[in-house]
């Protein structure tokens, strides 16, 4: 028999709990398993659960069971989670979690340790939510060279622009409808800022390339600044505003992780990736392209990706040993974004066309129903971001919005 326990009983929580008590014994007969549950720890009281037995607000009596040797740690947050996790794979026992900001800023350290004390550190939850991303990455695209990767990774903001382009709603009440379904953050800033996709795309980047990439060392743009003006262009465009995380490897062999609002065209398979659905799509030289997509967010769906982990860790004590990579010092294999080409999309108000045209000669001009006469919106050519921006200083008129071209 193999106990597990659960770190947290919030949404994705008592979701883990509810899923395997639901499929307990056909995941035992299916994997071969006597997989059980130990305890839940949550300094708060559910009484009434048929499982209200199982709670405890003591971190020790998790580490001092030796029954246990799996643990879910779905609590979120770095502290106190970083202390039990580590606590944990001390002790031997293997840890799965859906903690993106741990991973983000811990991983290299509690894969390391997972690895002294002969156990694993697995956190497919981090990332896509329900989609198989991270174990595809480390183990059936393995033999491939992975150059890049790029996608939807933040339910919560998907389904906010999805319902304001779709449903004409507010970002706020969008916002306050994900966080009814258990979509957002505990901070939903942390969603809206593109710091929940920057964690991801962290997670990503780390894996795919073997160094931490830390988040600090990310470009990070969010929803906040875009308009519905800037959504009607998105359509003019053929296509639709997304936010979107990227990683890429530059000519001089650094990578380039980066977050921020694209403009999708509709051939684009991730602009058809809609409500709280993540997509992402990953580049290797054996494999090609491949996209992964499915639920992002919310209760079930993360609580599925945790309790595969959990069921692999069950039948696999200390075998994991691809999902890994290395610490880094220091960021000196990230490239600066602002020497990267792309196309942007720019709306700019007041400015003399004649301006934009020696700044931008090959620009293609966008339209809009009921656009003033004083507002033009462009894509220009590719160039360097460096580039753009000092072509805008000296443009002339007021720059209303200005969102990358998702070129794959
Ligand atoms: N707030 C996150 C999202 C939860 O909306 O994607 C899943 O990581």
């Amino acid at each position: 028999m193999t106990k597990f326990a659960v770190l947290g009983h919030g949404v994705v929580g008592s979701g883990t709990v509810e899923l395997f008590l639901k499929n307990k014994d056909k995941i035992n007969q299916k994997c071969d398993l006597e997989l059980e549950l130990g305890r839940i720890l949550d300094l708060r009281d559910f009484p009434g659960l048929p499982y209200s037995d199982k709670f405890t607000k003591d971190i020790n009596d998790i580490l001092n069971d030796d029954e246990i040797t799996v643990v879910a740690e779905v609590m979120g947050g770095v502290n106190p989670a970083f202390e039990f996790v580590s606590g944990c794979l001390k002790a031997g026992k293997s840890v799965c979690t859906s903690n993106k900001e741990l991973v983000a800023k811990k991983g290299a350290e509690l894969i390391s340790l997972a690895k002294e004390n002969n156990c694993n550190f697995m956190f497919e939850a981090s990332t896509g939510g329900a989609i198989p991303i991270i174990r595809p990455l480390h183990t059936c695209l393995a033999a491939n060279e992975i150059t890049a990767a790029a996608g939807i990774l933040n339910g919560t903001t998907n389904f906010i622009l999805t319902k304001m382009l779709t449903d004409n709603m507010t970002l706020e009440d969008a916002l306050a409808m994900a966080q009814r379904l258990g979509y957002a953050e505990r901070n939903p800033a942390a969603d809206v800022e593109g710091h929940d996709a920057c964690r991801k795309i962290c997670i990503l980047s780390s894996l795919i390339f073997g160094k931490h990439v830390y988040p600090d060392w990310v470009h990070v743009e969010g929803i906040t600044g875009i308009t519905t003006e800037d959504a009607e262009y998105a359509v003019s465009f053929g296509g639709a505003v997304k936010l979107i995380g990227k990683v890429t490897q530059t000519d001089d062999g650094k990578i380039l992780p980066m977050v921020s609002p694209a403009f999708v065209c509709s051939a684009n398979p991730l602009s058809h990736v809609d409500d709280v659905f993540n997509g992402i799509m990953v580049f290797g030289d054996g494999f090609g392209e491949a996209m992964f997509y499915g639920r992002g967010a919310g209760k079930l769906p993360t609580a599925s990706a945790v309790l595969g982990d959990v069921i692999d860790c069950a039948k696999h004590k200390n075998t994991i040993r691809s999902l890994t990579w290395e610490d880094s010092a220091d960021n000196s294999f990230i490239a600066d974004y602002k020497d990267s080409e792309t196309r942007m999309y720019i709306r700019l108000e007041n400015c003399d066309k004649s301006a934009i045209e020696a700044a931008f000669p090959d620009c293609e001009y966008l339209s809009r129903k009921a656009q003033p006469a004083n507002e033009f919106a462009i894509v220009t050519p590719s160039l360097k971001e460096r580039e753009i921006d000092e072509k805008l200083e000296n443009i002339g008129g007021k720059v209303l919005g200005k969102i990358r071209i998702l070129d794959l």
